[in-house]
């Protein structure tokens, strides 16, 4: 391999988050200083077998750059015919799923349930990567459980078959999303391989990057939930590691721009009707900590059309300062609690919707 794959692995990139990072949200974090993005997973077995809304999620990543795509799946020949075709639709990388808990991927012995059948792991990586001369990465969790801690016997397995990084979410699948990120298992992780490694799991400003780095020696830094409503996170970080001062919050006007700009992607990308309403969740977040953020909600989240949804945050926002900054840390609209039920309905949404034969 010719290519410099540790400084490729070697930086501050945006997560793949199924029905949250599509190709606008990417499009938008890159604007705003992500160096690296990852697509949302999409079902090897679904590329290899030519279906058709699987396609099309892969296509929309077409001429997009830096871009990794990640694949689920569990079957070596559809693996590395899924690694063959996206090759040649030119990403910058590939990664393998092995860390999604959601039940109709583990169900199918994809995402975590591959880190259970070490044969099968080695053989579907040996065959990705016999498929692609891309940079090729596995993406896992640190475990089943607490009890079931496989992920240096994992990332031995990867090492060994010619994978270029490692990243790893600092959590087993029992963990779910609550708790806290267990940084020390990264550090093990380091200490373990000698592929790059990055780390994963609450990264959500410059210090807690920082941080990450700091306690655990690892070469690049994954950002998922940090980057709801929050692009900005990219500059922060890396303005952070270079200097290590925060820069000042994005004030309101800023946020009003950069979110409308979003939502013209999203229905560019995905038409009106489908757009508008996946957007909703988008500007809870953008907007969270302002007054009136709920009241603002109610109404925006019952119109239908572009316009007037971008007519309406703007008319909200004339009542503030355009220098305004968030006031709380959390709106009621989007406290922890409901993330958890949103964030296993949207994998649970983006997977079933893939689902075909398996
Ligand atoms: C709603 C949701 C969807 C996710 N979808 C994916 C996915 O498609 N592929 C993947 O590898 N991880 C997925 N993840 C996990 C994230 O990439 C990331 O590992 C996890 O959220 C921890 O990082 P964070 O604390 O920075 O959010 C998802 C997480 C959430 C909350």
């Amino acid at each position: 391999m010719t290519r410099d794959t540790r400084a490729f692995y070697s930086t501050v990139m945006l997560a793949p988050i199924a029905g949250v990072t599509d190709r606008a949200a990417r499009t938008i974090a890159r604007e705003m200083g992500c160096p690296l993005a990852f697509s949302e997973l999409i079902s090897a077995t679904g590329i290899a077998m030519r279906n058709r809304k699987t396609l099309a999620m892969l296509d929309i990543c077409r001429n997009e750059h830096p871009l990794v795509i990640q694949i689920f799946g569990k079957n070596p020949l559809q693996m590395e015919e899924a690694a063959k075709l996206i090759t040649d639709i030119g990403p910058d990388g590939i990664d393998l799923n092995l860390g999604c808990p959601a039940k109709n991927v583990v169900n199918h012995g994809s995402g975590i349930a591959l880190t259970r059948d070490l044969a099968l792991l080695a053989e579907i990586i040996r065959k990705v990567r016999g498929a692609t001369s891309l940079p090729f990465s596995v993406k896992m969790r640190a475990g089943w459980n607490a009890e079931e801690l496989t992920f240096l016997e994992v990332a031995r397995i990867a090492q060994e078959e010619g994978v270029d990084g490692i990243i790893l979410h600092a959590r087993t699948r029992a963990m779910g999303f609550s708790g806290e990120a267990f940084r020390p298992w990264i550090g093990e992780l380091k200490s373990a391989v000698n592929v790059p490694v990055v780390g994963n799991g609450d990264v959500k400003d410059g210090l807690s990057a920082a941080r990450m780095i700091a306690e655990t020696g690892c070469d690049g830094v994954m950002v998922g939930r940090g980057s709801y409503g929050n692009p900005w996170i990219f500059r922060e970080i890396r303005h952070y590691l270079a200097g290590q001062e925060s820069l000042p919050p994005v004030g309101l006007a800023e946020r009003i721009e950069v979110l409308v700009r979003h939502i013209r992607l999203v229905v560019e990308e995905k038409g009106e009707a489908k757009g508008i309403h996946e957007m909703r969740k988008h500007v809870g977040w953008y907007l969270k900590g302002y007054p009136t953020v709920k009241e603002m909600r109610r109404v925006v989240n019952h119109l239908e059309k572009m316009d007037e949804v971008i007519i309406a945050l703007q008319n909200w926002a004339r009542d503030f300062p355009p220098d305004l900054t968030p006031i709380h840390a959390e709106t009621e609209a989007v406290s922890p609690e409901s993330h958890g039920i949103e964030d296993r309905e949207s994998i649970e949404k983006v997977s079933d919707f893939q689902q075909v034969q398996f």
